[in-house]
C-alpha cells in the first residue's frame, strides 16, 4: 500500500501571488497624482565609458528615468552594473561621456547643495563632534554660527539624536553614524537627497530600523529620494518605483511601479503585493538558469562519499 501523501501539494508561486502590475486602486490612483508632480531630477540617455579608444570600457548606456517631486525613487541592479557611476555623476563627482542630468530643469555640471549625499561607507569627519558635522555645510555657506547650531539641532532631533550633539563619530554606533549623515544632508536642504547603499555596512535588525525611520523622515519632509540599493527586500519596502538596471553595459531595464500600499509596514513583506514585486525583480536581476545556479556549489567532490552523514 502507498502511504498517504504527507507533503500538501506543490501549487507554484505563480498561481498565488497576483501580476506585480495588478495595483489597487488606492495605489493607482496614488501613481497618477504622483506622475502629475513636476520631475526634479531627470535623467537623459546618459552614457559613460570608462578609458579610450579600444580599450574603452562602457559603464553606462542610454539610461533614462525621470523622478518626481517627493517621488522615493529606488535603483537596483547586479553588482558592478554602474549604480555608483550613475550616482557620481548625478552628484557632479564624475562626467558623463554622453547624455545629461537635469535638476529642475537645469544641466548639473558639478557637485552642489541641491543635493545630500549619504554613502555606505561612514563619511562624517572623525575630528568634529555630531552636532558640527550637521553644522558643517550651512557654515560652509556662510550661515552665522547661531542660525547653523539652531538647524542642526532641529536635524539631530528629526534623527532622534540629540542627545548625542557633543558626541564624537567614533562614539557612535554604524546606525547612528547613518543618522546623523542623514541629518547633515537634509540639513542642507537639498533637491534631492541620494543614498548610495546607505544601510549596507549594518546588521540586519539595524538596517531594518533605519528603513522605518528613513520612511518616517520622508513622509515629515520635503524631500525627493533617490536610494540605491542591491537588495529586492529594501527596494520593495521603500520606494514608489523600482528602476531595475542590467550590467554590461549599465542600462536601465525596467521601471516597475510598486504596488505595495502606503503607509508600509514590516508586516507587508508577507503581503500579495509586496511577494509579485519581489518575483518580478528576482527575476529580472537573477535571469532563470543562473538563478536555479546559484548556491550549488559541487561540494561532493570534496568528500567521499561514503561518509557523507546525509
Ligand atoms: N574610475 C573607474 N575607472 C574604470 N572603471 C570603473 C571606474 N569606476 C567604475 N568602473 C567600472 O564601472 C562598472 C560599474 O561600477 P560601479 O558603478 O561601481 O557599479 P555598482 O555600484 O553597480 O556596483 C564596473 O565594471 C567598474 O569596474
Ligand atoms: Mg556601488
Amino acid at each position: 500500500m502507498t502511504p498517504p501523501e504527507l507533503t500538501p501539494p506543490q501549487v507554484p508561486l505563480r498561481d498565488l501571488v497576483p501580476d506585480y502590475r495588478e495595483l489597487s486602486p488606492e495605489v493607482a490612483a496614488r501613481f497618477a497624482h504622483l506622475r502629475e508632480r513636476p520631475v526634479i531630477l531627470s535623467i537623459r540617455g546618459l552614457e559613460k565609458s570608462f578609458g579610450h579608444g579600444g580599450s574603452a570600457a562602457r559603464a553606462l548606456q542610454d539610461m533614462s528615468f525621470d523622478v518626481h517631486r517627493r517621488e522615493f525613487v529606488c535603483i537596483v541592479g547586479p553588482s558592478g552594473c554602474g549604480k555608483s557611476t550613475l550616482v557620481r555623476i548625478v552628484a557632479g563627482l564624475d562626467e558623463a561621456t554622453g547624455g545629461a542630468v537635469l535638476l529642475d530643469g537645469q544641466e548639473v555640471t558639478g557637485p552642489g547643495p541641491d543635493r545630500g549625499m549619504v554613502f555606505q561607507g561612514y563619511t562624517l569627519f572623525p575630528w568634529l563632534t555630531v552636532r558640527r558635522n550637521v553644522m558643517f555645510g550651512l557654515r560652509e555657506r556662510g550661515q552665522p554660527p547661531r542660525a547653523a547650531e539652531a538647524t542642526a539641532q532641529r536635524w539631530l532631533e528629526m534623527v532622534g539624536l540629540e542627545g548625542f550633539a557633543d558626541a564624537y563619530p567614533h562614539e557612535l554606533s554604524g546606525g547612528m553614524k547613518q543618522r546623523v549623515a542623514i541629518a547633515r544632508a537634509l540639513a542642507n536642504q537639498p533637491r534631492i537627497l541620494i543614498m548610495d547603499e546607505p544601510f549596507g555596512a549594518l546588521d540586519a535588525q539595524t538596517r531594518a530600523q533605519m528603513q522605518s525611520y528613513l520612511l518616517q523622515i520622508w513622509k515629515n519632509v520635503e524631500v525627493t529620494i533617490l536610494f540605491i540599493t542591491h537588495d529586492l527586500d529594501e527596494a520593495a519596502y521603500l520606494s514608489d518605483r523600482v528602476v531595475v538596471m542590467g550590467a554590461n553595459p549599465g542600462r536601465v531595464v525596467e521601471t516597475i511601479e510598486n504596488p505595495v500600499p502606503r503607509p508600509r509596514r514590516p508586516d507587508q513583506f508577507i503581503s500579495r503585493s509586496f511577494l509579485s514585486l519581489k518575483r518580478r525583480l528576482t527575476e529580472l536581476i537573477q535571469p532563470h538558469d543562473e538563478a536555479e545556479d546559484a548556491g550549488t556549489l559541487p561540494i561532493s567532490k570534496l568528500t567521499d562519499a561514503a561518509d557523507t552523514v546525509e
